[in-house]
């Protein structure tokens, strides 16, 4: 089965996303990637910030956490014939994906929930939730706001992989957005997938000190070790990462701002990564830091658990997985998704009883 698609960011689009990355913010990418035929549902300020941003009916979204369950919520938008629910829909799932995923992590630490403010952009407003408690005051960081936002740029999408092709099998039997989506985070969840910048982030903490690299080094080189450097190597890109470029400058960034320059990690990460990419059997193959070698350093020097990461993920895919599906949708040539089956099993198989077996 192929899926033909438009509003996916192939692959050698990337350095028009960098240019985002850089100089704008995670809403403006939301529109850029969903106003593919346009598709321009994030309107533009001053209203974006009220599409994204803006909180109504809080502890009801909570009553429907689950972001299949919001289908129920917004039962008035789940008519998917209908340009204008499919666009309320959309938007609703951006919104409301922070504050679902920022629910979560404080419901994980046992602490109160943290009401969205409307007058913070979208990342300022995710750190905030996560972040804040009652009895403190929270003041933006507009480095860290920043290097959130980034990070979200640079997962919205990413061509036709795992979650996002289930997200479009999910839509063309005609399920509903918040169902679609959900099918999508549970693809995500594996550890193939989303998981790869928390691996990335073990192996550092496994390695635990510059002295310590020589041997993981040779491990990863050896052919009768299953140890592969994490956050090294991919299967697209056969060469740097581009999103890697800025996700390290970022991560510097980060760690500046927070004085952890000298954190034993990082020290870890900087070495390692000096180390293979002068050692000829990385640069034979080709091997460098994807963006998960840096984004898990960047998120836990945000004070982000592991678990939290896939979350993350999930947060800043949803604009792709959306853009994708709605591209699906006006499709007048869209059909189920039949992946084809090829049957290579035995041509006779007769019944063996219950007893007999
Ligand atoms: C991402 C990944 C699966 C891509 O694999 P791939 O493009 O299919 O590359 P291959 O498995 O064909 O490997 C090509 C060669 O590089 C080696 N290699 C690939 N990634 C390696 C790594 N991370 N560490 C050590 N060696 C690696 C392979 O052993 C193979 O060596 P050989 O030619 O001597 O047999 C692989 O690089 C990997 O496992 N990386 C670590 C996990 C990771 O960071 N995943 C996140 C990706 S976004």
């Amino acid at each position: 089965m192929e899926f033909c698609f438009i509003a996916a960011i192939p692959l050698n689009s990337w350095p028009k996303i960098l240019n985002f990355s850089r100089s704008a913010i995670y809403c403006s990418m939301a529109n850029y990637l969903t106003m593919i035929r346009n598709v321009n549902f994030i309107p533009q300020s001053p209203t974006t910030r009220c599409c994204t941003s803006r909180s109504t009916g809080f502890l009801p979204v909570f009553a429907a956490m689950p972001t299949r369950a919001l289908s129920a919520f917004y039962h008035d938008s789940t008519d998917i014939n209908d340009p204008t629910q499919r666009m309320i829909a959309s938007r609703r799932m951006i919104a409301k994906m922070p504050t679902l995923a920022a629910m979560a992590y404080k419901y994980s630490i046992g602490q109160p929930f943290v009401y969205p403010t409307n007058n913070l952009d979208y990342s300022s407003n995710f750190l905030r939730m996560c972040f804040a408690v009652p009895c403190e005051d929270y003041k933006s960081n507009p480095v860290l706001a920043r290097a959130m936002d980034r990070i979200f740029i640079l997962h919205a999408d990413h061509e036709q992989n795992a979650s996002t092709a289930t997200v479009r099998l999910a839509g063309s039997s005609g399920a509903n957005p918040f169902a679609c989506i959900a099918a999508g985070i549970a693809c995500l969840w594996g550890p193939a997938h989303g998981g790869a910048n928390e691996a990335a982030l073990n192996m550092l903490h496994e390695i635990g000190s510059v002295d310590n690299i020589p041997e993981y080094v040779n491990r990863a080189k050896d052919k009768d070790d299953p140890f592969r450097l994490m956050g090294f190597g991919h299967r697209v890109y056969k060469n740097y990462d581009p999103r890697a470029r800025i996700m390290q400058t970022t991560c510097h960034e980060v760690l500046d701002e927070l004085g952890l320059r000298n954190d034993p990690i990082l020290r870890v990460a900087m070495e390692l990564e000096k180390i293979a990419l002068e050692d000829e059997y990385f640069v034979s193959r080709q091997l460098y830091p994807n963006i998960d070698f840096y984004s898990g350093i960047t998120l836990s020097a945000l004070g982000f658990p592991t678990t939290m990461f896939t979350v993350l993920f999930a947060l800043a895919r949803t604009v792709g997985w959306i853009a994708q599906w709605t591209e699906m949708m006006e499709d007048p040539q869209q059909r189920i998704g039949r992946p084809r089956q090829l049957y290579i099993g035995p041509e006779q198989r007769d019944y063996v009883p219950m007893a007999n077996r």
